[in-house]
């Protein structure tokens, strides 16, 4: 029996996260109980292309999708016929990935008689760092930095997000995963390029800082990537092969990366600074990286603001995020019968 908003009884949801190179599910409680979260990467599948193959991970996600749900429920403990609630991210991402996770639960949710939540992936992100902290963390400014996204919002609560300023071209997730390719790292890139940075001179190459001294909330990091090839190979660059190991390649590396921690860093500053918000909610596979979350730390600090970046596991794509199905519930917003897989946002 499906349980209502305000009564006793506790709601389990299945999630589902289809939206780019990971498949993933979830069961959490309508407290935001986290019962489980199970993620099946396609990396090995993706990276001798050097970058994520659309038509292979829609497959790949064919392949795992039902097998992850398994697993998911098994590590709740509960069954499929507990589920009370089934949520989807259903955009921003590659149509044909979406897709998959969107008809699953719609399928789902229509064989099981309960509601559909549709969720925004980047909303999750942040509200990842909800998760983690374990208390509202709202009004904040929420920077989501992955691969497909690098923008700044004024988020009032965990569903109205005000976009303050984002990418003018390549995500700052994109940027390391284009780097790595050029130094030869290998994908995914921001990893690769993280460990790499460690033996390198951040000072080594003076990259380029886009917007730095501008008060604008806009990111650019095409010219940074050009900047670091042409520092990397010269003007031949058509010939030109990866530099292989050594100190210059950790050098480029470790300025590169510099330069994608000051931008971001200094634009969260300036986003602060601008909505009078003493909260930063961070997100994104990029948040990973360990020199933007000690940066991050320092600038909060002496701005006087809260920091909530999440462990590890929540930052990368994953379906646990999407508990921000639970505010969506609260509220009776379900998703239509007909709902669709949306490409793009913003
Ligand atoms: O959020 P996410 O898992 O997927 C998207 O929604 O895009 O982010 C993936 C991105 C990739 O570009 C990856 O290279 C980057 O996050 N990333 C990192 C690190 N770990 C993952 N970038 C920098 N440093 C890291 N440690
Ligand atoms: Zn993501």
């Amino acid at each position: 029996m499906l349980a209502a908003p305000g009564t006793n009884r506790v709601t389990y949801f299945l999630a589902l996260e289809t939206s780019c190179d990971e498949t993933a599910a979830a069961v959490f409680t309508d407290e935001l109980q986290v019962l489980s979260s199970v993620v099946a990467s396609q990396t090995d599948l993706h990276a001798r292309f050097g970058g994520v193959v659309p038509e292979i991970a829609s497959r790949a996600h064919l392949r795992s999708l039902l097998p992850v749900v398994d697993d998911a429920l098994a590590r709740a403990h509960i069954g499929l016929k507990d589920i009370g609630c089934v949520a989807v991210h259903n955009t921003p991402g590659l149509v044909g990935a979406l897709l998959v996770g969107v008809s699953a639960a719609k399928a789902l949710a229509f064989g099981l008689g309960v509601p559909l939540i549709a969720v925004n992936h980047v909303a999750s992100h942040i509200f990842a760092c909800r998760l983690a902290a374990g208390r509202d963390i709202f009004p904040c400014v929420g920077l989501v930095v992955s691969g497909g996204h690098t923008a700044l919002f004024r988020c009032d609560t965990a569903l109205s997000m005000e976009l303050l300023g984002g990418t003018r071209d390549d995500a700052a997730g994109e940027a390391f995963d284009k780097v790595a390719a050029i130094l030869g790292l290998g994908f995914p890139g921001g990893p690769a390029v993280e460990r790499e940075a460690a033996a390198g001179n951040p000072k080594a190459h003076d990259f380029p800082r886009s917007f730095i001294h501008d008060g604008r909330l806009e990111f650019s990091f095409s010219g940074l990537k050009t900047a670091v090839m042409y520092a990397c190979h010269g003007q031949d660059v058509k010939r030109a092969t990866p530099p292989g190991p050594g100190q210059k390649r950790a050098d480029l590396a470790a300025s590169f990366q510099s330069a994608v921690v000051d931008v971001l860093a200094m634009k969260c500053k300036q986003a602060l600074r601008k909505t009078g918000l003493a909260r930063l909610a961070v997100g994104g596979g990029v948040s990973a990286n360990k020199p933007l979350r000690a940066a991050l730390e320092a600038m909060c600090k002496k701005e006087g603001a809260d920091l909530f970046i999440p462990p590890l596991s929540l930052c990368t794509d994953n379906a646990a995020m999407a508990a921000l199905a639970v505010e969506k519930w609260k509220q009776g917003a379900f998703a239509p019968d007909d709902l669709d897989a949306e490409p793009n946002w913003l």
